[in-house]
């Protein structure tokens, strides 16, 4: 893929482009690419954590050889803000998901054969420096720190040297980012939660900004819920963002009161799931939607507590009223009438 020149993105623009009036970063050359294809889709029901918004637009735009890491817990939204800020700004993303069992040939590249003959097909690392992508891995505490000493060098903006390639030496684009994303900050897992998360190297560690991520605030998981079930009622909108609040705070999250301790994380996406599943199936209630969307994965007495906890978010005969149709604005031009969808 080949990047045409940069477009200057002034700081009025960026308040436009991410609908707000918070912004630290006066102005940022951004890549305009010919091909689009690598550019992430738009999630036009996305809403952005303001601080963590400005954090990644300020490494973007200025990463003094950096890299940026966003730790914080199961579903909370670390990928997709970074997809979504990258969409809109029209930024390519070349994207690996870790495993235990991922080698840094993986991310650099690997000799395939190809119609008979011995070829190098790059990773998503050797691309992303090459074309001056972002190169996003996901999970990069499932990575082993011998593994991931590999990268030092790289990390830090020196060329990337490929031995299996003839030693072919990779200078990186300067519009080369790296990003990574991890439930753990790479210190190893206190809460039991996520099993796997390896401690990583220091002097690895020591080439990354960090950023916390947490799960939205119950007034932006509200909106997000409005704006992708928009037939759920204001009433019920504040129940399931309450009903978040109420089930994150039995759950582990590795401080050393431990009160309580619901095996699972409750995610943005698990809460997403339950609201759909209220919102679509028609004889579903609360308590259905909230089984098949969470509690079913649960032990029997979490399951019951859960259950308790809806009838005392949501009251005790809670009855599911729909909007007929979703909440509208209406906007008058002339003589006659248009619906927009809020
Ligand atoms: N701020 C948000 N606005 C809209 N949807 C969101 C938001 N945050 C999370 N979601 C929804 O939750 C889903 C999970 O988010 P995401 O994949 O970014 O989480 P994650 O932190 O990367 O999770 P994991 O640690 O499991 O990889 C997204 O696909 C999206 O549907
Ligand atoms: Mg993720």
């Amino acid at each position: 893929m080949e990047t045409t020149l940069n477009k200057n993105i002034s700081k009025e623009e960026l308040c436009e482009i991410f609908k707000t009036d918070t912004c630290y970063v006066n102005s940022m050359e951004v890549p305009v690419f010919c091909d689009m294809s690598k550019v992430p889709s738009l999630d036009p029901n996305y809403v952005f954590n303001t601080e963590i918004l400005n954090q990644v637009l300020l490494f973007l735009a200025n990463p003094y050889n950096d890299c940026l890491f966003l730790s914080g817990a199961s579903g909370c939204g670390k990928t997709s803000i970074i997809l979504q800020i990258a969409s809109r700004l029209g930024y390519a993303v070349e994207q690996i998901t870790c495993s235990a069992k991922t080698e840094i040939q993986d991310l650099i590249g690997h000799q395939i054969i190809k119609k008979g003959t011995l070829s190098y097909e790059y990773g998503a690392l050797a691309k992303a420096m090459l074309e001056g992508e972002i190169l996003l891995i996901n999970e990069i505490d499932m990575l082993g720190a011998g593994e991931l000493s590999g990268l030092n060098d790289v990390l830090e903006g020196k060329p990337l040297t490929i031995v299996a390639n003839n030693g072919e030496v990779i200078k990186p684009h300067p519009n080369f980012r790296v990003i990574a994303t991890g439930n753990t900050k790479g210190n190893g897992d206190n809460t039991g939660l996520y099993l796997g998360a390896r401690v990583l190297n220091k002097a690895f560690l020591d080439r990354w900004r960090f950023v916390e991520c947490t799960y939205p605030s119950a007034e932006n998981e509200k909106e997000i819920l409005r704006k992708s079930c928009p037939k759920i009622s204001e009433e019920d909108l504040e129940h399931f963002a309450q009903l978040a609040v109420e089930i994150r705070r039995i759950t582990n999250n590795g401080s050393d009161e431990m009160s309580c301790d619901l095996s699972c994380p409750f995610s943005t996406r698990t809460l997403l799931r339950i609201a759909r599943f209220y919102e679509n199936v028609e004889p579903y209630t609360i308590y259905d939607a909230v089984k098949y969307g969470f509690s079913s994965r649960l032990s029997e007495v979490e399951s019951e507590f859960i259950s308790r906890l809806v009838s005392d978010v949501f009251g005790n005969n809670h009855i599911k009223v729909l909007e007929e149709e979703p909440k509208h604005t209406v906007i008058k031009r002339g003589r006659k009438k248009v619906s927009k969808i809020a």
